[in-house]
């Protein structure tokens, strides 16, 4: 249990923080720069630095109410930088249409891939209507399948991308919450180059460590857009709230809450582990199809073999009483995401669920049935 107040207004405790330890008291009350305080914008830098490996310059990044609020931003921004539309490799974000539609004059471009076929960059490039790509967001290590690109994707996808100027917005909420450490090579970039005019960082620190409703999120945007994303920032919020800022600072600094950090990857991948060994245990043919995540909070099951209609399937799973959530169909068809910070009693009762509305490939000849059965008791407590 974390006590707020405590680690807001803790009293300084070394030299490093006196600083801030003062503006705490007198600065909380006021407006700060739109990007945010420019101490803990510095210290924010060097945690975005570890994980992308290069230098990240101070005065490019801006503290932003959670990743959602950065890639507004970026959105925004790119808009205005560059026409066209904005593809995203699919399965994506459940969020990044609605985003696109809000916040970018082009519209959603994306092709169906399969999860882990290679991506096409000249596709990809091209998807917008008049073959006008403004930005792609490249979301690695991806949600929902939390599956990390290959090592060199990105240096393609940007060196393919600087004679149209298309923009990445780079989405890196799950870089630090890898299952394997030695992953995070995939995760790097090669050099901070692309950081100058075209590459947007976007990233959740709230939700690498676990405490994702504490809305603590950053923006990097390239050196020459730093005026734009001033202006922009300042019309939307101003500042994210002091008080935000001041937790980020300890969250950042502190060795519990990087304890806690370092403890998410190792529990969320135990968590996949046990739901795992559950359905070898109690539903043995599910059990291949549940998909192996690489790092971040939620795993898939691929119901592709089972069912030809995701609408039928969300339809049979509420008539029983399972709460589903947005975000769990997510634009990919056969996938259900389910998050790895689910009890296990709860999951449990899915699978059984899920056991008896689907009909195991064991049975070729009933494929595709949904058995739209209503179950006895309705449990309302599901997530999916
Ligand atoms: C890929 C991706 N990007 C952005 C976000 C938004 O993060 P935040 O909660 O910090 O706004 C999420 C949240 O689930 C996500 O999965």
């Amino acid at each position: 249990m974390i006590d707020l107040l405590t680690a807001v207004y803790r009293p300084a405790s070394d030299d490093d923080n006196a600083s801030l330890d003062h503006q705490r008291y007198f600065a909380d009350i006021n407006y700060t720069d739109s990007a945010g305080l420019s101490d803990i914008r510095a210290r924010t830098a060097r945690y975005i630095s570890q994980i992308v490996g290069v230098p990240i310059n101070p005065s490019t990044v801006f503290l932003t109410n959670g990743a959602d609020h950065a890639i507004s931003v970026a959105l925004s921004a790119t808009s205005q930088l560059k026409s066209g539309d904005v593809y995203v490799p699919s399965p994506y974000y459940f969020k990044y249409p609605h985003q696109i539609e809000l916040y970018h004059k082009g519209r959603l471009a994306t092709q169906s891939a399969n999860g882990g076929e290679p991506l096409n960059i000249p596709q990809m490039l091209t998807a917008g209507r008049n073959n006008q790509t403004s930005a792609i967001i490249f979301n690695n290590p991806n949600n929902p399948l939390g599956l990390i690109h290959p090592a060199g994707v990105l240096d393609r996808l940007i060196e393919a991308s600087a004679p149209t100027g298309t923009h990445i917005i780079y989405d890196i909420v799950y870089g630090d919450t890898l299952f394997n450490p030695a992953d995070a090579k995939h995760i790097r970039l090669s050099n901070a180059d692309p950081l100058k005019d075209r590459l947007w960082l976007v990233g959740s620190i709230s939700k690498s460590h676990g405490i994702p409703g504490w809305r603590l999120g950053f923006l990097v945007c390239p050196e020459q857009s730093v005026e734009l994303i001033e202006h922009i920032t300042e019309i939307l919020s101003s500042n994210i709230s002091t008080i935000s800022q001041f937790l980020l600072n300890d969250v950042l600094t502190l060795p519990s809450f990087d304890m806690r950090r370092q403890n998410l990857a190792t529990e969320m991948a135990s968590s996949y582990d046990q739901m795992l060994a559950h359905l070898e245990e109690n539903h043995a043919w599910l059990a291949p199809h549940l998909l192996k995540p690489q790092a971040g909070i939620f795993c898939c099951i691929d119901v592709r073999d089972f069912c030809s209609d995701d609408q039928k399937l969300k339809q049979a799973l509420q008539n029983r009483g399972v709460k589903i959530k947005v975000g769990s169909a997510l634009g990919y068809p056969g996938l259900i995401r389910l998050p790895l910070t689910a009890q296990k009693s709860d999951y449990a009762e899915l699978f059984e669920h899920l056991a008896q509305i689907l009909i195991p490939q064991a049975n070729p000849s009933a494929r595709a049935v949904i058995q739209d059965k209503p179950a006895s008791t309705p449990v309302a407590r599901l997530v999916v």
